[in-house]
């Protein structure tokens, strides 16, 4: 059995990759150690009813040489810190992790094995010892969008994302709610009351996301009632950091020969934890709506096409439905007045499932079957 160290478990992402691992019964097949960066000494978590020892210290690089594999969601300073330490100090352990720095190395495979399992087998093959999670939007993406991008279909993707809150984190996740209850709060009289008029409880409530009692901590603005056009750091093309990621993650998972352009604008919207995207597609040729659908739906068992019918889009295509699940639907799919190789599409998928925890448990799962 391999020995499986996880770092960052108790996190947002950390914590749902603990539930899926339990789900999934990964802990029957590897020995795990727990690692922490501050509580080491201090009783580690049980699983499967097993008690696991005590927690190891997380930046301890013998303890951290003696394992087969790591996976961390602890963040990219840690990665930063630790990662090169470990490969100077000769381990030569396969490292699977939900942060970005180590992403587009040469040496390091981004993981989404429903869409390019064999870029990771052929990585494996290769003596490939690093393994990267892929960025949410971009993982959410290819395993709706899966089947057009397999058949070498799309010519360019151009998307405006709705992202949740989760993507900043938990706190992010805190302020959003603390922001709608005190905007809620403070029209809740006048709401209970059919005769009072909207416009008045509207310009309540838009005079307190302007009087600055909201928590803008880590938004920087109100996102309740409102939206944030702008995700990460710019970059001096004008694009943001999460914008610039569409097209070179992309790429880097397919590996493509020639880059398939993908670009767009990143939204922050106040869903919790999916991830919804608008996608103009350029085809390279025009193919019968119903064949586009059947390319969708036959790439994996997760996807799931949504016909472009307005209850059943109400109904499975938003992300009140999906958050929780694996289900990575697409709808909204008609060809647009542009012409018959333009196609619209509409995803959706929980930003903690696919878009972070779920493709680290999948490669753990390739290393130790
Ligand atoms: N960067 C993403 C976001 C989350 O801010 O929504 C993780 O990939």
């Amino acid at each position: 059995m391999k020995t499986v160290g996880l770092i960052g478990w108790r996190g947002m992402v950390g914590s749902v990759l603990m539930q899926r691992m339990s789900e999934e019964r990964d802990f029957d097949v590897i020995r795990p150690v727990f690692f922490s960066t501050s509580q080491h000494g201090q009783a580690a978590p049980s699983v499967g009813g097993q008690s696991t020892g005590t927690l190891q210290d997380a930046s301890d690089i013998e303890a951290l040489k003696a394992l087969d594999i790591i996976i961390t969601c602890q963040g990219g300073d840690y990665t930063s810190d630790i990662y090169p330490k470990l490969r100077a100090a000769g381990w030569q352990g396969y490292w699977i992790d939900a942060a970005s720095t180590l992403r587009m190395a040469d040496d390091a495979i981004i993981i989404l094995d429903p869409v390019n399992h064999q870029v990771i087998r052929d990585g494996l093959e290769r003596g490939v010892k690093t393994f990267v999670g892929g960025n949410c939007t971009v993982s959410l993406m290819l395993m709706s969008l899966g089947g057009l991008f397999a058949n070498n279909l799309v010519e360019w993707a151009s998307v405006a994302t709705y992202q949740a809150a989760s993507g900043g984190g938990a706190r992010h996740m805190r302020e959003l709610l603390t922001q709608m209850g005190m905007l809620h709060d403070n029209v809740a009289k006048e709401l209970q009351n059919p005769a009072s008029a909207i416009l008045d409880i509207e310009r309540k409530v838009t005079e307190m996301g302007r009087s600055g009692v909201l928590p803008t901590d880590n938004f920087g603005v109100p996102l309740a009632g409102s939206l944030i056009p702008w995700i990460d750091k710019p970059l001096e093309n004008g694009q943001t950091r999460e914008e610039w990621k569409g097209q070179a993650e992309t790429n880097k998972i397919l590996r493509t020969s020639h880059t398939i352009p993908v670009d767009g604008l990143c939204v922050r919207v106040g869903a919790l934890r999916c991830h919804s995207q608008a996608f103009t597609l350029k085809l390279k040729k025009d193919l019968p709506l119903a064949e586009i659908e059947r390319l969708l739906g036959d790439h994996n068992p997760w996807v799931k096409v949504v016909p472009n019918d307005r209850d059943i889009t109400l109904r499975e295509l938003t992300p009140a439905a999906v958050t929780g699940t694996l289900n990575t639907p697409v709808g909204r799919l008609r060809k647009l007045n542009m012409g018959p190789e333009y196609l619209s599409a509409f995803t959706v998928g929980d930003q903690l499932l696919w878009g972070a925890a779920e493709p680290l448990r999948r490669m753990l799962r390739l290393l130790v079957n």
